[in-house]
């Protein structure tokens, strides 16, 4: 399957058409945003990693039952995804507080919270991403609650499987965010990403951050903590 034109491009991903309109091919960028764009970087690797972490975990999903948009890695940074239309909600689980939870609460990072959250914001980078509750979607048709109880649900067994997964791995979970679509034929699926980009990885002994975080927040080391979660998976699917 080969790229044909280019049909979008976002901030660490673009979008290609292929002969099959069922099907387009996203190809993975070293370029790093944060705080809607406003800081630029580059994470040298991270589009390969991102590519091969997000496609084994897809499938690691799809085994437990979540349906996905993966199709076929093609590439070190190329894969084969069904064409969706992106629920414009960016729904977040935690486990743990940290980042805008714990600076909207006004409380530390590391509570371990007894069950996990759930939130969505509405995705849009010149509003800023704002939070917005089930109602205010649906009032905005986002999406319908049918849809929001499916995604809600996929989401929370999202992190059953991710968290069993990674703590294998000797990493936390802290926190991550999804992204849902609609196939062509009406199916929610789970899409864009799940990589250190779009998670919290913290590691489970010295909670030493292991994502995006290094970058965000200026601490170094940022390609050897992309490169440690994604070697540490490799070696357990390895076993
Ligand atoms: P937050 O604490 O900044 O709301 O982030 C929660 C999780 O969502 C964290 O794992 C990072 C991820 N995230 C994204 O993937 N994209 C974003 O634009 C933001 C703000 C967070
Ligand atoms: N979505 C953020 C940005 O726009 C990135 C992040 O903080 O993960 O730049």
């Amino acid at each position: 399957m080969e790229k044909k034109e280019q049909l979008y491009e976002g901030k660490a991903k673009k979008v290609y058409a292929t002969e099959d309109p069922n099907l387009v091919i996203v190809s993975y960028k070293d370029d790093a945003t944060a705080f809607d764009g406003a800081k630029k970087g580059t994470i040298v690797g991270k589009g390969v990693i991102n590519n091969q972490m997000t496609n084994r975990l897809m499938a690691k999903m799809e085994k437990a039952g979540i349906p996905t948009h993966f199709v076929k890695e093609l590439s070190e940074r190329d894969t084969l995804v069904k064409k969706v239309s992106i629920v414009p909600l960016e729904v977040i689980i935690r486990n743990i507080s940290a980042g805008h939870f714990a600076s909207r609460y006004g409380v530390e990072e590391g509570i371990v919270f007894s069950e996990p959250t759930i939130e969505f914001s509405y995705k849009n980078d010149d509003l800023h991403d704002p939070l917005m509750n089930a109602y205010h979607a649906v009032a905005l048709k986002l999406a319908t609650w049918e849809e929001i109880e499916l995604i809600k649900k996929y989401a929370f067994a999202v992190n059953d499987t991710l968290k069993a997964f990674w703590s294998e791995c000797g990493v936390t979970l802290v926190d991550f965010k999804l992204e849902f679509g609609k196939t062509v034929d009406g199916q929610i699926v789970l899409a864009d990403e799940i990589s250190p980009d779009t998670c919290r990885l913290w590691d489970s002994k010295t909670n030493e951050k292991l994502d995006k975080d290094r970058f965000r927040r200026d601490l170094g080391g940022v390609e050897d903590a992309y490169a440690e979660v994604m070697k540490r998976l490799m070696a357990h699917d390895a076993q």
